[in-house]
């Protein structure tokens, strides 16, 4: 029997996606799962869409750039079921411009959905965590978290930003008994280039999409596989926080890509090291 079997989960941005698909493996797993999105034609279709597989899940219609609606989702889902085991805050948009295209609107999009929706997410279900000593916290960033490619600036610093808070957190909430992990997909098949549908009015129609999507890859090597489903994504995100693993990486493809960054800082060490133990540094 799986070991999730009754424990409760929330998901946002879990109408589509990658929050549907982990909302897929949840429930499969026996979990007892709310998902959340700001979309509620979406919810209704995901809920029916689970029921069809035999599979329950429970819905909010949540705004994750509201702070005060998250704490009264987080405290409803706690009362509800007397505990929340796993938080996946998940809700991401993109809305990629060349930087010769950037406006305030666009970037205070893309900041309030994809950072501040993960900040609030914290600021939401932290006390209910800590109380319990237990839980964990798994928030969706991106390979384009590790890797700094052009033309997708927005987005970038925000899945950076997330990776570097969910660095903080981890170390900060170890002592309280709760677990932080962060999912960094590369390419899988959603609605994200899809996402100005949830855009400010003023932003749907502005301009042209720069190219985007994933970051350009070296030639993948042979014999590894894509991982574009949202379910498997999914059972990877139940498989790693069980193994407690803090990235979870969905994609082997970018192995050669995110060593090749590691070099680069090695070389930044190695060039101080040298620097340092110059005589003269003059
Ligand atoms: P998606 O567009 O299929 O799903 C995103 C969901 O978030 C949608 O249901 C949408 O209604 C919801 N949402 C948007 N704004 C919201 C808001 N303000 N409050 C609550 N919900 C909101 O896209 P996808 O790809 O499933 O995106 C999920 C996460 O995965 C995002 O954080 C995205 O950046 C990340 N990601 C996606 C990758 C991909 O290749 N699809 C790769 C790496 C990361």
């Amino acid at each position: 029997m799986s070991a999730w079997r009754g424990q409760v989960a929330f998901v946002t941005g879990g109408a589509s996606g990658i929050g549907l698909g982990m909302a897929e493996a949840f429930a499969s797993a026996g979990m007892l799962v709310t998902i959340a999105d700001i979309e509620q034609p979406a919810l209704v279709a995901a809920v029916a869409q689970l029921a069809a597989k035999g599979l329950h899940v429970e819905t909010m219609v949540l705004d994750v750039r509201d702070l005060g609606a998250f704490q009264a989702a987080a405290e409803a889902l706690a009362s509800r079921h007397g505990r929340v085991d796993l938080v996946c805050n998940n809700a991401g948009v993109v809305f990629e411009r060349d930087a010769a295209d950037w406006t305030d609107a666009g970037w205070r999009w893309v900041l309030d959905v994809n950072l501040m929706g993960v900040v609030h997410g914290y600021q939401a279900f932290l006390p209910i965590l800590k109380r319990q000593g237990r839980g964990h916290f798994v928030n969706t960033a991106s390979v384009t978290g590790l890797l700094g490619r052009a033309h997708i600036g927005q987005y970038g610093a925000t899945k950076f930003a997330i990776v570097g808070l969910s660095q903080t957190m981890r170390e900060e909430l170890a002592p309280d008994g709760v677990g932080v992990h962060v999912l960094c997909p590369g390419k899988v098949m959603t609605n994200i280039m899809h996402a100005t549908r949830n855009a400010p009015p003023q932003l749907r129609s502005n301009g042209r999409l720069a190219t985007i999507a994933a970051p350009p890859l070296t030639p993948k090597p042979a014999g590894l596989r894509d991982v574009s489903d949202a379910f498997e994504v999914g059972r990877m995100v139940l498989a790693a926080v069980e193994e407690d693993v803090f990235y979870i990486l969905t994609d082997l493809t970018w192995a050669a890509e995110i060593a090749a960054e590691q070099a680069k800082l090695r070389d930044g060490l190695a060039w101080l090291e040298k620097r340092e133990a110059a005589p003269s540094r003059g």
